[in-house]
């Protein structure tokens, strides 16, 4: 994940509170038993552990910000700080569920050995993330407004969407069986506005330039994007495509 990138859960909540929400169809693919042990990879606040826990399930999240995991414990939640591409847990959970949390872990095979190692065998691996074609307008428009001033746009790209075969193929040679995965296109609207998507997750980009260039850079990408994004009633929505995914460890 990207240093440059924080995580205040007030704002957060109001900018990106639709992310838990909209994460609810994984938590049905993950088909959680009641006293299974799952964890939560990416966990943020907390709020689809919560889910979990009301279902019965013994939950343990974790989460690279320690503002996000403080705002998880609060709730009485396990939840704690780790890095995701060492995950210090071997053979101790029935299931791994993450939601919009594996785009921002930009070396994925670390990812999924450690997955691979936190799982008992036969252990599911369930998740959703942006795969290709995710918010490319907005990305499109970044990069864009970057290489004007200069720098390298593509550089500062924090995420990582990968097509559905690019995914399986990481998956299976970590010795996964892969029973679903979909890339669809799930338009998203904002409530917030894109200003307050890009306050939220755009600070890889901003943080590469002065504080005075990051309103006028802010300006440029929302009239870049304003034509596709903006309907006519005035309301925002982001160009999300979703990879959704289920495996199993049988290697
Ligand atoms: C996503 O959930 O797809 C996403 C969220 C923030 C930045 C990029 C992608």
């Amino acid at each position: 994940m990207s240093n440059a990138q924080t995580w205040q859960p007030d704002d957060y909540r109001r900018n990106a509170g639709f992310v838990s929400t909209l994460g609810l169809p994984v938590v049905d693919l993950l088909a959680p038993q009641p006293g299974e042990a799952i964890l939560d990879l990416g966990c943020g606040e907390g709020t689809l552990m919560e889910r979990l826990r009301d279902l019965g399930c013994r939950v343990t999240g974790v989460d690279a910000s320690a503002e996000q995991i403080a705002a998880a414990c609060a709730r009485g939640l396990d939840a704690r700080v780790a890095d995701a591409h060492a995950l210090p847990f071997t053979a101790a959970f029935d299931a791994v569920f993450s939601n919009a949390a594996l785009h921002w872990m930009l070396n994925p095979d670390a990812v999924i050995a450690g997955v691979a190692r936190a799982l008992k065998p036969g252990g599911r691996f369930v998740g959703e993330m942006g795969g290709a074609g995710n918010v490319a307008a907005i990305v499109d428009a970044l990069v864009a407004g970057l290489d004007r001033r200069g720098l390298d746009g593509r550089a500062a790209l924090p995420w990582y969407f990968p097509t559905p075969a690019e995914y399986r193929g990481r998956l299976e040679r970590a010795g996964f069986t892969v029973t679903a995965i979909d890339l669809f296109p799930r338009p998203t609207p904002l409530p917030t506005g894109l200003r307050g998507w890009l306050a939220t997750f755009a600070q890889a980009f901003t943080a590469r330039l002065p504080a005075a260039e990051h309103a006028p850079f802010l300006d440029e990408v929302e009239a870049a994007v304003r034509p596709v994004l903006r309907g006519a009633d005035g309301g925002w929505h982001a160009d999300y495509v979703r990879l959704r995914f289920a495996a199993r460890r049988t290697g």
